[in-house]
């Protein structure tokens, strides 16, 4: 194998092949989670030697030393009760279950819930699970899991979460009344119970029902040492408070009523009778019980122990008389029925001889026995009306059942095991033949699902060697000759009979039957271990001796009628709907005991056969209910009548082993190099390849259609080996592809980076340059990062006149840009303006080329609208375009006087209010003159040879720039405004000048100056 001892991964150290000492029981690889979980092997089908019972319970042992309690036999789930709780059934592994495939992770209960639940819903096929097991191995327990695995993971609305509710709390009930400690199981079910889950087409439990199975009712008056009646009478007594004690005439104590000292045992410390009084009382009225009814159940309950303590007396002739009679007052009142009806019937007997009645007195044992037989018959009627209700209760309602074509059923079927007591009698006997039925099912069912599996897979079927059972059902159940039959003859028998005239009779009937042996009719061997009352049948799982005692009492069930009749007259409600008149009235016998049973185990069998089955063994690894022993020869004791050994010869018969090609081949392709890492052909030649490359030799396996199979689990174990061995040659193939392809991936990348700095350094050195592979890189990302840079820090307005700075590189791309932005931000300016605006703009415009950077008072007006008047509204002659008043310096002298300026289209004119002192037309306008200071002094130059104009007029107005402007656009006139930085020349006269001399000084003035200049005095203007 080359690789021997163990390997290690990050993950831990793993042992390459874990053989057990004898070194037969080996690992499963397959579906193990942890190295825990791999103990033993998970699947009995993988046990080399699978005839061998010592590997069998070896495998058993040590799985359950590691609290590993589920085992599989193929698809049947062995489970060894723990008697401990296991943090294995919490809501998160529920739903590690859920929908995973069967075999993929560990045994486990929820793993058969959940297969189930999957096989209903995608086949729709009504499925079933069969719980056996001996009394305490946990099949009560793995069924109330299975319940509580659907209630939580099936979906459900509210309507169906009562429904659940109700499910889980009918199993209180059903305890409480069906249940008793034995000395094997502090809670035995003393009747076996097949449950019904419906589920509609959307999987969520609608419905439920419930069949009971051969109540134990002999519990009701008699217990073995150390055993209990049903609990639900410690209940009462225990946890009823007074007054409810009082009403039913009751006292506290157990150990006074004659039906509950049998045992010696009234209480138990596993078991609360108080606490579970309460959740029963609880989860009654959920299951839809009334107050009333409650009441009458407990009246019955009561009755019964009142009844066990009516006592007889005989008197001087043989006669029977009743000691007691408080007691059957108190009957009276509990079971309303009529005392003195009720006084005979316990002490006499109806008989219908010749069709004539007859009354005939009870012997004291006789009356004991009626007395008794009323009890179990009151106590067993009464539990079946109380499976009838809770059916009731969980009924799917008509409608939706029937509207709901596309609904499935999961059965789930709780019952007794093989039962091997040291004194076993007629319920052994009935337990006994139920098992063997089940078991006759499994073999049928298995065999046949096996048979299917093969037809569907194209593989010849070959003979399995198995025990087929038939033989002793019938000899059990067949019509006349069967042991039911004899026994049920032997009661109808007219004449003398007794227990032991049917044992000779069953002697004359079956003797040389390979499967029945009496004292009688054995060898000396056999004969020595068996008494003369017994007789021995070789059950399909061992043999097992029943006495005879009492088989036909109990065939018989009798109620004398006469009891029967005060009991149909009773006014509880319960009692009366148990005990119908019908059967009073009816002359024909009912039918015995064995037959009844078989006839419902008929009819169980028609229900399983119609369903799909998985199978729960349970196996209880002590007598002691202590967790962590496993007691080898109970067992054997177990494994043997459970027929496990059956089981796993039957699921071994043809192949160990089946897969999938895909799942097959997907595990094991790294064994051979023609399947590793990937095949790529088809499937079956895949799988082909790989198991020739292996070794496989012809009669070790076969291909179906889509699977594998595998005959020995030798074969498999060698190529699980074979894959161990190799794992550390994968791992290292694994690791160091992915290593190699990480340091590649890395390298790569450097190697990148260095280019890309290499370029980068090269272009910097050659950024001068001309464009060219040395340097094309790094302009391009030169230009692309001012480009970028660029984009973010656009000027946002027309006045901001900042722009990033850009490298030599795009200088002139930069200038354009620059132009185009400024353009289009200005576009966008102009197409926003307003008309009012523009004609202010357009004036703004003017004044700057007129006066910008001539004139020192020119920058404050630039802030400033122009108005389109100065003046008030009342004077308006002649539709003017503009008018301000202005102040007018006469020629001569200067004198000031105060006018207006009235600007038209054509002319502008002085007004002195509303006299027109001067016209001046534009176009005889020769120039207009401003200073360049600040001051509002202008000059409007007229030709002096025109005799129609006066000649130039010297003004002064505030608003020197606007109406100059004005003027001066009105006029046409821009290009003749003139400003001088001196002074001013104008005409007076023809050919005389006058002077305007401007000086900056501290404030402004206006005086008369040297040589008959107008001096005009002008303060700096603050340029702020
Ligand atoms: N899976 C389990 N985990 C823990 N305890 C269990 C389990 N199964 C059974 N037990 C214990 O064993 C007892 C008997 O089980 P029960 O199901 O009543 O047996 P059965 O129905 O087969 O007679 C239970 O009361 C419980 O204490
Ligand atoms: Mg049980």
């Amino acid at each position: 194998r080359g690789i021997s001892e163990n390997f290690t991964l990050p993950t831990g150290t793993y042992f390459l092949s874990e053989v057990d000492i004898e070194g037969r029981v080996r690992l499963v690889m397959e579906s193990a989670l942890t190295a825990r979980d791999r103990v033993g092997v998970q699947d009995f089908v993988l046990l080399e030697n699978y005839n061998s019972e010592a590997a069998f319970i070896e495998n058993l042992r040590r799985r359950f030393k590691e609290n590993l309690i589920y085992t599989y036999i193929g698809s049947v789930l062995v489970s060894v009760n723990p008697y401990k709780e296991l943090e294995i059934y919490s809501k998160q592994q529920m739903e590690r279950y859920r929908g995973v495939s069967f075999y993929e992770i560990s045994p486990h209960i929820y793993a058969v819930s959940d297969n189930t639940y999957r096989a209903m819903r995608t086949e729709r096929k009504d499925q079933c699970i069969l719980i056996s097991g001996e009394s305490g191995a946990g099949k009560t327990e793995a069924s109330k899991k299975i319940l509580l695995y659907y209630a939580v993971t099936c979906p459900m609305n509210d309507h169906m979460a009562a429904l659940g509710d109700r499910l889980l709390q009918s199993n209180p009930v059903l305890e409480a009344f069906g249940n008793a400690k034995t000395l094997r199981n502090d809670n035995s079910s003393r009747f076996g119970k097949y449950m019904d889950v419906q589920f509609d087409f959307r999987g969520a439990p609608v419905g439920g029902h419930i069949l009971n199975y051969l109540l134990e009712k002999s519990r009701v008056v008699h217990q073995n040492h150390g055993e209990r009646n049903f609990h639900i009478f410690y209940q009462l007594l225990e946890g009823g408070d007074e007054d409810l004690l009082n009403t039913l005439d009751l006292e506290r104590n157990p150990q006074n009523y004659q039906y509950l000292v049998k045992g010696n045992c009234p209480r138990v410390s596993s078991i609360s009778d108080k606490n579970n009084w309460k959740v029963v009382m609880k989860a009654l009225p959920v299951i839809g019980f009334t107050e009333e009814e409650v009441q009458k159940l407990l009246n019955i309950i009561a009755g019964v122990l009142h009844l066990g303590n009516t006592q007889f007396g005989e008197g001087e002739e043989g006669e029977t008389y009743i000691t007691t009679e408080t007691q059957i007052t108190k009957l009276v009142k509990l079971l309303g029925v009529d005392g003195s009806a009720l006084r005979e019937a316990l002490t006499h007997k109806k008989l219908t001889a010749k069709g004539e009645e007859m009354i005939s007195p009870l012997n004291f044992e006789q009356a004991i026995s009626a007395r008794d037989a009323l009890a179990k018959a009151v106590y067993g009627r009464t539990f079946t009306w109380l499976v009838e209700k809770i059916n009731q209760s969980l009924a799917l309602k008509d409608e939706i059942y029937h509207s709901n074509k596309g609904s499935s059923v999961i059965g789930l079927l709780d019952i007794y095991g093989f039962e091997v007591l040291q004194h076993n009698s007629f319920e052994q006997f009935c337990i006994n033949y139920c098992n063997e039925k089940l078991q006759q099912l499994f073999i049928e069912l298995t065999l046949r699902s096996e048979q299917e599996e093969y037809e569907t897979e194209g593989i010849a079927w070959e003979t399995v060697q198995y025990f087929d059972n038939k033989i002793i059902c019938d000899l059990i159940e067949e019509k006349h000759k069967g042991i039911i039959s004899i026994l049920d003859e032997e009661c109808l028998r007219p004449g003398e009979t007794c227990d032991v005239s049917f044992l000779e009779k069953l002697e004359d009937t079956l003797g040389g039957h390979p499967h029945f042996v009496t004292h009688k009719l054995a060898n000396g061997k056999t004969r020595r271990v068996m008494s003369r009352e017994e007789f021995r049948l070789l059950h399909y799982a061992g043999e097992v001796n029943y006495n005879v005692n009492g088989f036909l009492d109990k065939n018989n069930d009798l109620l004398n009628r006469n009891l029967k009749e005060v009991m149909c007259q009773s006014d509880n409600q319960i009692l009366s709907r148990c005990f119908r008149r019908e059967e009073v009235m009816d002359q024909k016998r009912p039918e015995m005991a064995a037959t009844q049973f078989k006839n419902s185990l008929m009819k169980l069998m028609e229900i399983l056969m119609s369903k799909e089955p998985s199978y729960v063994r349970c196996i209880k690894p002590n007598d002691a209910k202590q967790p962590g022993r496993f007691d080898e020869v109970l067992v054997r004791h177990q494994v043997k009548y459970l027929g496990l050994m059956e089981n796993l010869r039957v699921r071994r018969a043809g192949f160990a082993y089946r897969r999938r090609f895909e799942a097959f081949l997907q595990r094991y392709k790294p064994l051979c190099p023609e399947t590793w890492p990937n095949w790529h052909g088809r499937l079956v030649d895949g799988v082909s390849t790989l198991v020739n490359h292996l070794g496989y030799k012809p009669e070790e396996y076969k291909l179906g259609r889509s699977k594998i199979f595998i005959r020995f689990p030798k074969t498999l174990f060698t190529t699980e080996d074979a894959l161990e061995a190799k794992k550390p040659e994968i791992v290292i193939v694994i690791q160091s592809g992915w290593r190699g392809m990480k340091a590649r991936r890395r390298a790569k990348r450097r190697r990148q980076a260095a280019e890309l700095i290499r370029r980068f350094i090269k272009g910097f050195i050659y950024r001068h340059e001309e464009y060219c592979p040395e340097n094309e890189y790094f302009l391009d990302h030169v230009r692309y990062s001012f480009l970028k840079n660029l984009r973010k820090n656009l000027p946002k307005s027309v006045l901001d006149k900042s722009w990033p700075t850009p490298p030599p590189l795009v200088v002139e791309a930069s200038e354009h840009l620059r132009t185009l932005h400024m353009r289009n931000m200005v576009v966008k300016y102009c197409r926003r303006v307003q008309p009012e605006w523009k004609k202010q703009m357009v004036q703004k415009v003017v004044a700057s080329e007129i006066f910008k950077d001539q004139k020192d008072n020119y920058p404050q007006s630039v802030g400033r609208l122009f108005l389109d008047s100065r003046l008030g509204t009342n004077v308006r002659p002649c539709a003017p375009q503009y008018g301000a008043s202005v102040t007018k310096y006469d020629r001569r002298g200067f004198k000031p006087r105060p006018r207006q300026l009235l600007l038209t289209n054509t002319f502008a004119v002085l007004v002195d209010r509303t006299k027109i002192k001067q016209r001046i037309d534009y176009t005889a306008l020769r120039g207009i003159s401003v200073s360049s200071l600040s001051d509002g002094m202008f000059v409007l130059h007229m030709p002096s040879e025109d005799s129609k104009q006066k000649a130039d007029a010297v003004l002064q107005c505030d608003h020197v720039i606007e109406l100059v402007t004005k003027l001066a656009m009105m006029a046409g006139k821009i290009d003749y405004v003139n400003i001088s930085p001196g002074s001013i020349r104008f005409t007076v006269a023809r050919g005389k000048e006058g002077i305007i001399d401007f000086v900056r000084g501290s404030e402004m003035k206006v005086t008369k100056g040297k040589r008959g200049h107008l001096l005009v005095t002008v303060p700096r203007t603050n340029t702020t």
